[in-house]
């Protein structure tokens, strides 16, 4: 993973780069790096830690002038996090520096062989190896940085976004991409280069995205030239127009971007259907499955590709596309599906699901999905995402960035969306009634507000999380529409609190998880309504007789569970279908409280990162 960032104008690099860090590092956080061309010389400075404890130690080490830059924050993949292995990364004769993203897959046989020629390194990274494989090349074929660049990235296997300058011809920046993202940003004299466009959304709306196998070099004054890496034929880029706005990207008041996030969800669900869904009419209009529709008609089934919490919506969708559509549906982690030589035919449709748009797992899912004739569909909440590049079509989320590693809008934001989806084919497949398909129209419009009421239970939830915040383990569970949601908030915990929690199909408690029930462990079971409501009860009472301790979910106005749970959480009625877009809330919600109540670090949990672009 990690965040790049650099700077090239008439501006004061360092305070760019540094705020621009900071906005990365949900891409991963144990170590930063910066390196600064001052007039004379280069200036670097990096340590283990957050983007703060850089700035701690640039105080006391370097001098910040300068208007070129490159910077880094880290989530470490080849060496521990340490100041040594944090970047950026010098080559042997100290011209040339480098920040890098991914991972150099075939470093070890390259290291040995600079080695021979007797190059040193003092880290254990993979990128060390590529800046001195670089100035070799530069070197020894005596050509300028870019074509150095090109020949080095020609000999490597891997994932990378670069950036690398030389001090000795510091009014250019040279970056490349190959599986990880890299943006640069166009402004007036002045450029600038990031993981995503959040570094630079005040300095300008203009931005290219690099594709995979090209590169740039990034001169003051000039126009940025792409080049392919493989053959250096020259591309002519296209600059996008971005949509962002600063306010999306900062705090606006909340503790957490998480909680912020989470506040946002009936704003967010409500972007997601705005313009798509039209109950009066009674139509859904969303023009990548429109365009697409005998695909989707004709397919044998679909399968659905995905990692983490967006898998989990996956497993919503797999209930809501076979209920409503009646098309047979398989959720595979992309992870797996791209390693277990799965049979993929071309009446395949595949849907890849991905907050960022960047999981380096999923994109390797659907590169498979397409070489085997499948028609890939992607669902992304980032815009211009190299997975909303990659598939054939598509839908985006408009939940807006998402910036706290655990995600929340982005996943009622993808449920939302796989439900439009879903309702649109089984209009079409003729397989639901029209009051029925009018009733869910009207009642997925109600959600935001239905979101809303279920988010003013947050004082009764701070209540219980104070209650069951020293718990070492946690039990969730749900039936149906809700088992996945029962994954998703046992994830939510582990993930900010560092609680061990599982989710489990509340029927299949009792083929192992209730031998872990006694009286310490907190038992959440999602318990509405509707969908096997009478069943979850009993699952309840099996808990009780055991000591467990009860946090149920509920449908407003709920009797049953109340009178033997230990804690109600209500949500407002909704269709069965619709229900995990409110029974997550809560989830979200008391894993929040328990991680805040803990001290954690809810926005950067340890070891995680947001996105995840390497496999
Ligand atoms: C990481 C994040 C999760 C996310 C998963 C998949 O593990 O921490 O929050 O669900 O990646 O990411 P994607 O961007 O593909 O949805």
């Amino acid at each position: 993973m990690c965040g790049i960032v650099g700077y090239i104008g008439y501006r004061d690099a360092y305070p760019i780069i540094v705020k621009g860090l900071r906005r990365l590092e949900y891409r991963g956080y144990d170590s930063a790096g910066i390196a600064l061309y001052d007039g004379n010389d280069i200036q670097m400075s990096k340590t283990k830690g957050k983007v703060d404890d850089l700035e701690q130690r640039v105080r006391k080490e370097i001098k910040t002038a300068g208007s070129v830059g490159i910077g880094h924050t880290r989530w470490a993949t080849h060496g521990v996090p340490n100041d040594v292995n944090s970047h950026p990364h010098y080559s042997n004769s100290g011209d040339l520096v480098i920040i890098h993203n991914g991972i150099i897959e075939n470093y070890e046989p390259l290291k040995k062989e600079l080695l021979n020629r007797g190059y040193h390194f003092t880290s254990d990274t993979d990128t060390e190896v590529l800046v001195n494989l670089i100035e070799d090349v530069k070197k020894n074929e005596d050509v300028k940085l870019g074509k150095a660049v090109q020949i080095a990235l020609n000999q490597v296997v891997g994932a990378y976004a670069i950036a690398v300058f030389d001090r000795n011809k510091p009014d250019e920046i040279v970056v490349a991409r190959l599986g990880s993202p890299l943006t640069i940003g166009i402004g007036k004299d002045e450029f600038f280069i990031a993981s995503d466009a959040s570094p630079f959304i005040e300095y300008t709306n203009n931005a290219i995205y690099l594709e995979d196998e090209e590169m740039a070099i990034v001169r003051r004054h000039k126009k940025v030239k792409v080049r392919k890496i493989k053959d250096d034929s020259l591309v002519d880029p296209y600059v996008q127009e971005l949509q962002l706005n600063l306010e999306e990207i900062e705090k606006g008041g909340y503790d957490h971007f998480m909680l912020k996030e989470i506040y946002e969800q009936p704003r967010a669900i409500l972007d997601t259907y705005r313009g798509r869904l039209r109950v009066n009419d009674g139509i859904i209009k969303m023009a990548g499955v429109d365009d697409n529709i005998e695909k989707f008609l004709n397919a044998n089934r679909i399968i659905v590709v995905a990692c983490g919490t967006s898998w989990h919506a996956g497993l919503v969708a797999e209930y809501i596309f076979e209920d409503l559509a009646r098309i047979p549906v398989e959720v595979e982690y992309a992870s797996e599906f791209r390693y277990r030589n799965p049979v993929i035919t071309e009446n395949d449709v595949v849907i890849a699901i991905s907050q960022s748009g960047e999981t380096a797992d999923t994109l390797a899912a659907i590169k498979l999905a397409k070489s085997k004739g499948a028609f890939v569909f992607g669902v992304c909440n980032v815009v211009g995402s190299s997975i909303s590049r990659e598939t054939h079509a598509g839908a985006y989320t408009h939940a807006g960035p998402e910036i706290g590693v655990a995600s929340t809008k982005a996943f009622t934001t993808q449920i939302t969306v796989l439900t439009l989806i879903a309702l649109r084919l089984a209009k079409a497949k003729g397989n639901i009634s029209n009051t029925d398909y009018h009733y869910h129209l009207q009642e997925l419009e109600l959600i935001p507000e239905k979101v809303e009421r279920t988010l003013q239970s947050n004082e009764h939830i701070v209540g219980i999380s104070d209650r069951y915040k020293d718990a070492s383990n946690f039990l969730y569970l749900g039936r149906g529409y809700n088992f996945p949601v029962a994954l998703e908030g046992a994830l939510k915990l582990k993930e900010i609190s560092y609680i061990h929690a599982e989710g489990y199909p509340a029927a299949e408690m009792k083929h192992g998880p209730i031998a872990l029930i006694d009286e310490q462990m907190p038992v959440v079971v999602i318990a509405t309504k509707k969908g096997h409501y009478e069943k979850v009860v009993s699952n309840i009472q099996e808990i009780k007789s055991r000591k467990g301790k009860i946090i149920g979910i509920v449908t407003e106005g709920d009797k049953s569970v109340k009178n033997l749970a230990d804690f109600v959480i209500e949500v407002p009625e909704t269709l069965e279908s619709l229900t995990p877009l409110l029974t997550t809330i809560p989830l979200q919600l008391l894993s929040y409280h328990i991680a805040v109540m803990r001290g954690c670090n809810v926005d950067q949990p340890r070891n995680l990162a947001k996105s995840v672009t390497v496999e």
